[in-house]
């Protein structure tokens, strides 16, 4: 079901990833209409962030990325997913929710929590079936959530 490339693998990123590899991070959303992080979204401090947040390497140049920080004791929220055009719908977004789940889990969270445009149907889809539900409404933005750590 997936692409299995030994070359290309998560990896946790650190401040001095993104410094480092500041264009190509910046690039991998170039095509996505409103996009508006920066660099200074990048490199914020929130809690558990640089243990949590992570990246898609591929010949150890980012293709994709998660960032994530803790809300609370027991809720960690995904601030920004995104992959590169080129290495869409192969697989690595579902892969990437099992990663960041993992993560959260191992840092005591029973929930991981996202906000997504209402106009972003396909990825409004993409994390239905991956689990997410349907939390609250904020203007033009749905917060989805999603257990962790239950079995069925
Ligand atoms: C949303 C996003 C992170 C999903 O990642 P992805 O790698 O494309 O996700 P997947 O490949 O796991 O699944 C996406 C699609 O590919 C299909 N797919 C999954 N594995 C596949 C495979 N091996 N071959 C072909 N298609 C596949 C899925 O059925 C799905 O189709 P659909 O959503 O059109 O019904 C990514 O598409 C993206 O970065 N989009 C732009 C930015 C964005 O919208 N981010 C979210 C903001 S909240």
């Amino acid at each position: 079901m997936f692409d299995e490339d030994p070359e290309t693998a998560f990896r946790t990123v650190s401040r001095i990833d993104i410094l480092a590899y500041q264009h190509e991070f910046l690039a991998i959303a170039a095509d996505i209409p409103g996009e508006y992080w920066t660099l200074q979204n990048f490199l914020i401090d929130l809690p558990s962030k640089w243990d949590l947040s992570f990246a898609l390497w591929q010949k150890n140049l980012p293709i994709g990325y998660a960032i994530l920080s803790k809300k609370s004791d027991y809720q960690v929220h995904l601030h920004h997913l995104m992959i590169n055009r080129d290495h869409r719908a192969r697989g690595w977004g579902t892969r990437m929710i099992t990663e960041m789940s993992d993560r959260a889990e191992a840092a005591g969270a029973t929930l991981l929590s996202l906000k997504a445009e209402k106009s972003n149907v396909s990825a409004l889809r993409f994390y239905n079936r991956n689990g997410f539900s349907f939390k609250a409404e904020e203007g033009d933005f749905v917060i989805l959530s999603t257990s962790l750590g239950s079995t069925t």
